[in-house]
């Protein structure tokens, strides 16, 4: 492995302890290790693609009172002091700040093969076993219901509303997670996805059937 890819490991790692379940290293080092396996199939810079993933969530918004910011600022400090090249930086910071979900709206169009590659393997991360333990755990980190049957999901929410979203757990299943599989940019990602969105609804089916009692 070369150094800045080590070094970052390690300076992610530091970073990240303490963070929520479903946002620390372990969600990082799957993320990373997906995006090796997706790169494998497409044509791209693959230390982009790691120094992407490694660092994506390194100051997640949500954990840092919605400023979208730190993460740009605290990943080019770190880049620099490894006297990384400046369009390295460059590259890496477009796909921090644009793999979001809440962010789709905005992004650009003609995304850089690297980003979509990052992007599917964070998306895949959110889906799919994984993504229902990670829903739950940061649903009761928020201190949300998990379920409330007389409240519908809101599938047209701005980012504002999303961000500000207090709903219930099940129903981020509705607004995000069942919405992943048709986002999938990549044919690999594709294919991963489509196995953990059925278990998803396995999930669901044996959730409302053991909910409703009779
Ligand atoms: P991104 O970080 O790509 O913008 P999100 O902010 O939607 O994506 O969240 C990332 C993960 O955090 C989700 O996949 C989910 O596990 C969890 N999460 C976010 N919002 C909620 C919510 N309202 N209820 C439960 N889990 C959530
Ligand atoms: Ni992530």
């Amino acid at each position: 492995m070369n150094n800045l890819i080590e070094n970052t490991i390690s300076f992610v790692k530091e970073k990240l302890e303490g963070a929520e379940a479903g946002h620390d290293w372990f969600h990082i080092e799957r993320v990373w290790k997906l995006s090796k396996k997706i790169a494998e199939t497409e044509k791209c810079n693959t230390e982009i693609v790691e120094l992407s993933a490694l660092l994506h969530d390194i100051a997640d918004p949500k954990f840092h009172n919605g400023d979208e910011t730190i993460a740009l600022t605290v990943s080019r400090e770190f880049l620099e002091s490894q006297h990384a090249e400046e369009d390295t930086i460059e590259q890496v910071l477009f796909i921090i700040k644009n793999i979001s979900f809440k962010n789709r709206g905005e992004a650009p169009e003609n995304l850089p093969v690297e980003l979509k590659i990052v992007q599917d393997a964070d998306r895949i991360d959110a889906i799919g076993a994984i993504g229902i333990a990670r829903t739950f755990n940061f649903g009761g980190f928020k201190n949300n219901l998990m379920y409330d049957p007389n409240i519908e999901p809101k599938l047209e929410m701005s980012k504002e509303e999303y961000k500000k979203s207090n709903g219930t757990t099940i129903n981020h299943f509705y607004e995000k997670l069942l919405l992943l599989k048709d986002l999938m940019n990549t044919e690999k990602g594709k294919k991963i996805a489509e196995e953990r969105h059925d278990f998803m609804l396995l999930f669901l089916d044996q959730f409302y059937k053991e909910w409703n009692v009779d």
